[in-house]
């Protein structure tokens, strides 16, 4: 390994992602893996998170699935314990459990909205925060990586309970990066565009989704999940060092599109 790629080098760390069970989640389990990382894969579809984890290890990977809602402490609280017993402190998070739901504003209920906010924000912070206090208490560095969204910057309609959470998690990203830098704990967020996963789902294979994809996106494509295998390694690992309180888009250049 050249010095340079040894920087995005994960061997020795303890990577735990939240919502591995499908989509970015259990695509960057397997990035992880291949870095070196020991992976802790949480979700609450633990049966899917036990064949990826067979996977990996098949491929001469380490990898534990653990049970998770992000909505529930004693259940962040659990997994982390778990991880903690079978490969020591957490180091890196990658913070990417979400749901998708869109809804227009005036049809939205008190419960979409609430069930929005709990998972795609409070689960983000609950998660972030209890790595960082193990951290802490251990007196180790650690990244934490949000998955946020490009519709965390700008608006999108059906979509204002999910902008709202998502702009949380960019503001609540770089919050805690001012917080935990002396703590040697980097905090950074992930912007994506649009990725085929089972939260976009059939719509790009419609005729309006083409359409929208080639109005909508300057690279007029969606991403590719191997797109986002760099952002990641650089904010989880070394390479990214001197990076805490930072945004990336990956998004085909959706967010600088003509207005
Ligand atoms: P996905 O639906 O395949 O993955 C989301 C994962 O989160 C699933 O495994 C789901 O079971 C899990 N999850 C949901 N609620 C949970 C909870 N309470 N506790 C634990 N796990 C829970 O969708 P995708 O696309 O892989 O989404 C991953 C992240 O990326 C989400 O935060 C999403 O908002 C974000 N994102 C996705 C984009 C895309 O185009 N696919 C674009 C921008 C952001």
């Amino acid at each position: 390994m050249t010095e340079q790629s040894q920087r995005f080098s994960l061997a020795g760390k303890v990577v735990l992602i939240t919502g591995a069970s499908s989509g970015i989640g259990a695509h960057l389990a397997q990035v992880a893996a291949t870095a070196g990382a020991r992976v802790v894969l949480a979700a609450r579809r633990v049966e899917r998170l036990a064949e990826l984890a067979a996977r990996l290890a098949d491929q001469g990977g380490e990898a534990l699935a653990v049970p998770l809602d992000v909505t529930d402490r004693a259940s962040v609280e659990a997994a982390f314990d778990a991880a903690q017993a079978r490969f020591g402190v957490v180091d890196v998070v990658l913070n990417n459990a979400g749901i998708g739901q869109g809804q227009r504003a005036l049809e939205l209920s008190e419960d979409d909205w609430r069930a929005m906010l709990a998972t795609n924000l409070d689960g983000v912070w609950r998660v972030a925060q209890c790595a960082a206090q193990r951290l802490v208490q251990a007196d180790r560095p650690g990244s934490i990586v949000n998955i946020a969204s490009m519709l965390g910057l700008r608006v999108g309609m059906g979509y204002s309970h999910y902008c709202t959470a998502k702009a949380g998690v960019v503001q609540l990203s770089k919050a805690l990066a001012l917080e935990l830098a002396r703590k040697r704990i980097r905090v950074n967020a992930i912007a994506p565009g649009y990725f085929i996963t089972e939260m976009t789902g059939g719509y790009f294979d419609s005729e309006q989704g083409r359409k929208y994809v080639h109005d909508a996106i300057p690279m007029r494509r969606l991403g590719e999940l191997s797109e986002l295998d760099g952002p990641f390694l650089l904010l989880a690992s070394e390479a990214g060092a001197f990076m805490t309180g930072s945004v990336l888009a990956v998004d085909g250049g959706q967010l600088v599109n003509n207005l």
